[in-house]
């Protein structure tokens, strides 16, 4: 019987014939399609699914099965939930959502450096809105933990990016578990400017507070980007203290091109964008071992960026990390990759949440 893996390289090997988009697409539909034929969840399950570990993680009140979820980005309209929970994954973040639909930058804005393990994406927020969101997440069957990544849209001024978050936060918060708020993409105008003390302080509040009134408040995160200098993210954990909103996810893209083996003519020709997979691997653990340093291990933290192995995801468990996310990973290791990472054990447990 052929591995997962070995599997995933065939289908891989058609996929890589298209755009990168187009190939994104095409897997999401086949996947979807094919969990509504009779007997392919349960095959799929059967492939995928983790067996139960010993015990699941709690984490800002939420029980996760395993350590290993699914990135933002890949499911931006929760369209494919019962589709992806059929992979195995503890949790999946849906969006970026937005509250108007809005087009994204136009195509091509998504690039494999297959030699590097890595993507270059400049999507740009591109999704079907709240409405739709709400749509699809009233009608999946899966009962998988969902977090919700949120973001404003690109025409909302930044003096008004607040009441964006608000409305996204107000509206999805029934249907979902937990709140990533995204001012780290790199691919929207202006928008790692939320980052800077006072935004992020007003921002952070605001969501803080419409929380608190709540029956059931959700766990409220940060995602923040890999290229923050020292001194801004000191700002950032004093903010994230300050607010006490409940942890961070580290990181997102990278707007920097370090670690890659293209020549920089070739490297210029993707154009702008953020960089994920292989090379932004190291600076993301490194991010996640400071935050845990200065946090004394008490902030939780989600690490995301360039988990592509077991050795990966024990680093970045080891560097402070409760969970981790796939994205880049999923596209060069297949799915298979999630019930490998699921049995990695943090080594020193004591120290970790
Ligand atoms: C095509 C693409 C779209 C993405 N969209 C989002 C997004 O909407 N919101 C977000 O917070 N991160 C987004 N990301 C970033 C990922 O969630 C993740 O933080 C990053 O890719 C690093 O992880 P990786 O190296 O495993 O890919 C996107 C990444 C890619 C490649």
């Amino acid at each position: 019987m052929p591995k997962p893996i070995q599997m995933y390289r065939l289908v891989r090997s058609l996929l890589f014939l298209f755009d990168a988009e187009a190939a994104h697409h095409l897997a999401l539909a086949a996947l979807n399609f094919s969990s509504r034929l009779p007997f392919i969840p349960v095959l799929l399950r059967t492939f995928f699914m983790p067996r139960p570990g010993s015990k699941p993680i709690e984490l800002f009140g939420l029980s996760f099965p395993h350590r290993v979820g699914l990135a933002a980005g890949f499911d931006k309209n929760a369209q494919y939930i019962d589709a992806l929970a059929n992979l195995g994954f503890a949790f999946i973040e849906i969006g970026a959502v937005t509250p108007l639909p809005q087009k994204g930058n136009p195509k091509p804005r998504l690039f494999r450096l297959k030699k590097d393990h890595a993507l270059i994406n400049r999507m740009g927020f591109n999704n079907k809105g709240l409405k739709n969101t709400i749509k699809n997440l009233k009608t999946k069957n899966s009962r998988i933990i969902i977090g919700a990544n949120i973001g404003k849209n690109t025409d909302t001024p930044n003096e008004q990016a607040n009441e964006d978050y608000i409305l996204l936060f107000k509206q999805l918060h029934d249907y979902v578990d937990y709140f990533t708020v995204n001012v780290s993409c790199p691919n929207i105008k202006n928008l790692k400017e939320l980052q800077d003390k006072d935004s992020l302080l007003s921002l952070l509040s605001e969501l803080k507070i419409i929380n608190t009134q709540k029956t059931k408040p959700k766990p409220i995160l940060l995602k923040i980007s890999p290229d923050l200098t020292w001194e801004q993210l000191d700002d950032t954990l004093s903010i994230i203290q300050a607010t006490q909103i409940d942890g961070i996810v580290a990181v997102n893209t990278t707007a920097t091109r370090q670690n890659l083996t293209y020549s920089t003519k070739q490297i210029n020709q993707f154009g702008n964008g953020g960089l994920s997979g292989a090379p932004l691997k190291d600076r993301a653990t490194e991010v996640i071992r400071y935050i845990a340093q200065k946090t004394n291990g008490r902030l939780p933290i989600i690490g995301v960026g360039g988990i592509q192995s077991k050795e990966d995801a024990q680093e970045k468990l080891e560097a402070g990390a409760s969970l981790i996310q796939l994205f880049t990973g999923l596209v060069y290791e297949g799915p298979g990759l999630v019930k490998k990472l699921s049995t990695v054990q943090i080594a020193n447990p004591k120290k970790k949440i």
